[in-house]
């Protein structure tokens, strides 16, 4: 296994670019099985360990895929396998986002429940009971969901709690289905309005995605689209607090700054400078780049210094349970005490034993975390529980004293494009090595 080695203290100063959104590649990738024919091109996917599990998935299906650069071509007229085993789905719970279109197009699937995870049980019931509201029969049998239907029938769901990949996978599932489906306290985040603008492309009949009523009225059949996916909100956000934890002056480019308002409020308060780059800049900075849909702000520590602020993580357009870890991080630096409320999932604060190893002072009391800000953090032996908590930490490592050894990368290469190259083109001493076992 590797390991991330960093030395803390340096100023990280220049440019990066932000990578596409993988909440938001991926039900895009799972919704090309939603095609009769064509070939779905989407543009800025990122280069990523998940991602790459979702393509294993679809070509076991007899999807035919090919990947140039961040371009993915996929080609789903030929799927007839509709299953996801167990050893794909164990590695990637988002492997469920795969049973709406199956169930759309072919009415059968063959999904491995995926279980929890370390930042919690991360059930499915709420895709299961829409589905069976829509008509489908499902029954759960040796860890497997098993679905079957004619054709799925439209349905008013009303969520219990709002869930981002469960509001994906209806809304899948509801594009080919019957007649007109209405999901309440549906998820608002960006990335489901990534997917729905995607699913129109093909041919789908959606209004409403990006509110808390999304209504999809069902039609015969789709056909593959073009589609360029989002800037990564959560890779944007973990960059402006690496600017602002190693005291340093970034530019950040192709941040979906729109899709940040709460982030980028928090972290102001906190004591970040955060402001657009003027048009002329902008012009002069990317010239030469393919910039996509995002913009470029530069980012830079505050002279007040960092403040302790609260901080209570929401569905969007809350302040998201995916910068936690990271806002906890520069929190642990701030003048004062904050209090840090988890209110998605009930085991999100594995990062803080770590942290606490390496001085910051630091109490959990169920969901809550008492972050009392110290002068300094200090270089240890850490370990990767997830893939957020595994960001946190090389934050921290940019930040602490001395050198910071993370073991069990392979949680932060789920989620982040060569984490490590980007902070060392900024000037982070940073580097990537094997695990003496
Ligand atoms: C998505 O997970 C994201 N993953 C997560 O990002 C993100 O943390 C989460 O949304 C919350 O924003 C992807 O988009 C691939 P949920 P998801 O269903 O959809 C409960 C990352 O780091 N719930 O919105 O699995 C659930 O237990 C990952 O990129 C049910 O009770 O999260 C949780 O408490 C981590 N029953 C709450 O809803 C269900 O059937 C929100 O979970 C479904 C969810």
């Amino acid at each position: 296994m590797e390991s991330i080695v960093v030395r803390g203290g340096l100023k990280l100063s220049g440019e990066v670019i932000i990578d596409g959104a993988k909440n938001s590649a991926l039900p895009l990738i799972a919704a090309t099985l939603l095609a009769e024919n064509g070939c779905s091109r989407l543009d800025n996917v990122p280069d990523l360990r998940d991602i790459n599990t979702i393509i294993r998935l679809l070509e076991g299906m007899g999807a035919d895929i090919c990947r140039q650069g961040g371009r993915l071509e996929v080609t789903t007229s030929a799927v007839e396998n509709c299953q996801a085993p167990y050893e794909l789905v164990k590695t990637m719970r988002a492997s469920i986002l795969v049973l709406g279109p199956l169930m759309a197009r072919f009415g059968k699937a063959r999904v491995s429940l995926p279980g929890g995870c370390a930042i919690g049980a991360r059930p499915v019931n709420l895709h299961i009971k829409g589905l069976e509201m829509m008509g489908a029969r499902i029954s759960v049998e040796h860890g497997y969901i098993i679905g079957q239907a004619e054709r799925l029938k439209g349905a008013d769901i009303n969520f219990d709690v709002t869930t981002v990949t469960g509001t994906e996978n209806l809304m899948m599932a509801a594009v080919l289905a019957d007649g007109v489906t209405v999901l309440r306290n549906a998820a608002r985040e960006p990335e489901i309005v990534d997917l729905a603008a995607f699913l129109r492309k093909m041919g789908a009949r959606i209004e409403g995605d990006g509110t808390h009523t999304i209504t999809i009225t069902g039609v015969e059949k789709l056909l593959a689209a073009d589609y360029q996916v989002m800037p990564d909100r959560i890779e944007a956000g973990t960059f402006m607090v690496a600017a602002g934890i190693s005291d340093g002056d970034v530019v950040i480019k192709n941040a979906p700054l729109a899709a940040m308002g709460a982030v980028v409020t928090k972290l102001q308060e906190i004591g970040l400078l955060i402001e657009p780059l003027s048009p002329e800049e902008e012009d002069e900075l990317h010239k030469n780049d393919k910039l996509l849909s995002g913009v470029a702000v530069r980012v830079r520590r505050g002279s007040a210094g960092l403040r302790a602020l609260d901080v209570r993580t929401m569905p969007y357009p809350g302040f998201p349970t995916d910068m936690q870890s990271q806002v906890m991080v520069l929190l642990a630096l701030a003048e004062g005490t904050s209090v840090i409320s988890e209110t998605i999932f009930e085991n999100r604060f594995m990062h803080v034993f770590e942290l606490q190893r390496m001085g910051a002072d630091i109490e959990v009391e169920g969901r809550t975390a008492i972050v009392r800000g110290v002068a300094a953090l200090s270089g240890a032996p850490v370990m990767a529980s997830d893939l957020r908590a595994s960001a946190g930490l090389v934050l921290a490592g940019l930040a602490a004293e001395g050198e910071t050894v993370m073991s069990r990368v392979y949680h932060l290469d789920r989620g982040y494009a060569g984490f490590e190259k980007k902070l060392k083109a900024l000037g982070a001493d940073i580097r990537r090595v094997e695990e003496n076992c």
